[in-house]
């Protein structure tokens, strides 16, 4: 037997008790006469002591350095009055060494293997294998374990069965670029990795599985932030004969299991909910940190006929002023004012207005464009008081203002430390549109995917192409503290509604019939009422583990140039291997 215990088990009650251990060497004390390491493995740190009493031990313990893979034979000790450690599990006991065998020699390596790590990105995920061996790390591939356990436990408790969806398959649209796979039996034709299993789960509805869910593998080629990934996993689920309320209720449930049996956290149920419009309008996005306030306040009516003519020119049209009243922030410095200026000009704004209370008024450079009725009406709206500051951004693009307002909320947030990070604030977005219009391509495209169902009261508007910015579709996302965590809908199931969306969104019955053909056939075989929600397992583990990145709780993720720079992926290829597949590369 290699080993009787491992490297995080041994206390107080195995004083005595001769063992055997392996691992690998964490760090090694030279006091002279005595040598200590800390022998480490995946489930913790045991303190070992080469005995001076044991020469040969002794020599060998000279030897070691960090990362040698070893094994060692010995006796479970107290450790000396005073020296024991009480931060880490096994920090009452010792071993002391009876025979010590080097398994393995390691190089170097080329960064400690540490918790605190300062090192680039690029490094860390050049050696990941070295990198996964810090503590931090295998901590969280065990709660990514832990999560998708318990969601099996949970759906499987729940009648739910896991099916696999294919990887190689059409393109599903979700919005993204699809990431292609040459076919060489079919020259000049391409699978599309999924970009979720979306059009697979609905057929297994049609197919009568009743409910489904996947631990499902997704693949999008968009540009990369700090929460996305090229490829990422999905908690994903369907069920048939069902509603809002049964969707809401089941991710409930999940969501309190995982948070109380990995955080220990009770989450209060029913999860507040928002509709899409009230978000905007208070928040300015669709997926508000509600922990703080700092809420939003539309000004455009008020300022849009001011003498201001920045303001003037800019809600000439469809231009919005969205306005935040940062509390207390009266005494900021320009060079702290400046700084927020250009802060909000990274979201395409042109600038950012401040008016601060001073005296009972509003003061600023800008105050003499404005009118006393108009400034009074700003300080109302904004319920201002002396100390107070008001930022404004109008913008002849609205979303503009809006993202740019949202983006300074949550940086305000962030800056007079109103967020508490220990909090967890769910929500559900509902209501959300089913339409936006597409300026660049001049047409209407769906908000989330072109399967969600149209809100009963708003079918009319669709059949006759009125209002289609005002038709509410019966979709809903899951937001945690302003991140979303899931998103899902009420799915069309029946063949002419599903030819009306298309239509509407400017696909054309035979484009159609060549991209989703195979569904709309489907759902001309008794396609039952069905609804689902995918949430993103990535983004809900950066959240339990509290890490800024994404890649932080992914094995082997990619850089933000979707590159590995563990296997160098991705890489040119043979020539024979293009041949085969009948493909040139343009140079
Ligand atoms: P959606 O596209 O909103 O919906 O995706 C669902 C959830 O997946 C996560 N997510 C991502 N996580 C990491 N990297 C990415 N690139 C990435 N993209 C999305 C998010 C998101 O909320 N088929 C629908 C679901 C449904 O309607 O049932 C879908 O895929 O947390």
């Amino acid at each position: 037997m290699l080993r009787t215990h491992t490297c995080g088990e041994l206390s107080e009650k195995e004083i005595g008790t001769p063992v055997a251990l392996c691992g690998w060497v964490y760090a090694r004390r030279d006091h002279g006469k005595v040598v200590f390491i800390d022998l480490r493995d995946a489930t913790g740190i045991t303190q070992v002591i080469f005995d001076p009493l044991s020469p040969e031990v002794h020599k060998i313990g000279e030897e070691l350095r960090s990362e040698y893979v070893v094994r060692i034979e010995g006796i479970v000790e107290r450790r000396p009055q005073g020296t024991e450690n009480s931060k880490i599990p096994t920090g009452m006991i010792e071993v002391r060494t009876k025979n010590l065998e080097i398994l393995n020699k390691s190089l170097t390596p080329p960064f400690e293997i540490i918790d605190d790590l300062q090192v680039t990105e690029e490094a860390k995920l050049r050696y990941r294998y070295l990198d996964l061996r810090r503590p931090a790390m295998q901590k969280n591939l065990r709660l990514r374990h832990r999560v998708c356990k318990i969601a099996r436990d949970f759906f499987d408790e729940r009648k739910f069965i896991e099916v696999e969806t294919p990887i190689l398959t059409k393109s599903t649209p979700e919005g993204a670029r699809d990431y292609l796979v040459p076919s060489r039996l079919n020259r000049g034709m391409f699978y599309a990795l999924p970009q979720s299993p979306q059009l697979f789960k609905q057929l297994l509805m049609v197919a009568g599985c009743d409910r489904y869910f996947q631990i499902a593998k997704c693949f999008r080629d968009e540009d990369l932030r700090a929460d996305r990934q090229p490829e990422f996993t999905q908690i994903d689920m369907e069920m048939s004969f069902i509603q809002e309320e049964d969707i809401f209720e089941l991710s409930e449930s999940l969501m309190k299991k995982i948070f109380k049996e990995t955080l220990g956290i009770d989450l209060p149920t029913p999860f507040p909910r928002l509709k899409h419009s009230e978000a905007m309008a208070r928040f300015g996005c669709d997926k508000p940190d509600a922990r703080f306030g700092l809420e939003l306040a539309e000004i455009t009516d008020i300022v849009k006929n001011s003498g201001f003519k920045i303001f003037k020119e800019a809600l000439k049209e469809k231009g919005r002023a969205l306005a935040l009243n940062a509390k207390g922030c009266g005494s900021y410095s320009r060079g702290q004012i400046d700084e927020l200026i250009e802060f909000v000009k990274g979201y395409g704004a042109s600038g950012l207005a401040n008016l601060k209370v001073e005296g009972g008024c509003l003061k600023s450079q800008i105050d003499k464009f404005f009118s006393e009725q108009e400034l009074s009406a700003i300080k109302k709206a904004l319920v201002a008081e002396e100390g107070d500051m008001i930022f404004i951004v109008a913008d002849k693009s609205e979303r503009i203002a809006f993202d740019s307002m949202a983006a300074l909320r949550k940086s305000l947030g962030r800056r007079l430390n109103l967020i508490d990070d220990r909090n967890f604030l769910f929500l559900w977005l509902t209501d959300f549109p089913l339409l936006k219009y597409n300026e660049e391509e001049k047409r209407w495209e769906s908000e989330h995917h072109p399967f969600t169902s149209v809100h009963p009261e708003d079918i009319k508007l669709l059949e006759n192409a009125r209002s289609l910015d005002k038709i509410r579709a019966r979709s809903y996302d899951l937001v945690i503290n302003g991140v979303e965590i899931g998103s899902g809908s009420i799915r069309i199931h029946r063949s002419d509604i599903q030819k009306l969306i298309f239509k509407t969104i400017g696909i054309t019955d035979d484009e159609a019939g060549l991209r989703f053909g195979f569904l709309l056939e489907a759902f001309k075989y008794g396609a039952p009422p069905h609804g689902g929600i995918a949430f993103g397992l990535d983004r809900l583990l950066t959240l339990l583990v509290g890490c800024d990145s994404i890649r932080d709780i992914i094995a082997f993720p990619k850089t933000q140039r979707a590159y590995c720079p563990l296997t160098n992926a991705p890489s040119h290829v043979d020539e024979k291997q293009l041949d085969e597949l009948g493909i040139r590369v343009k140079k």
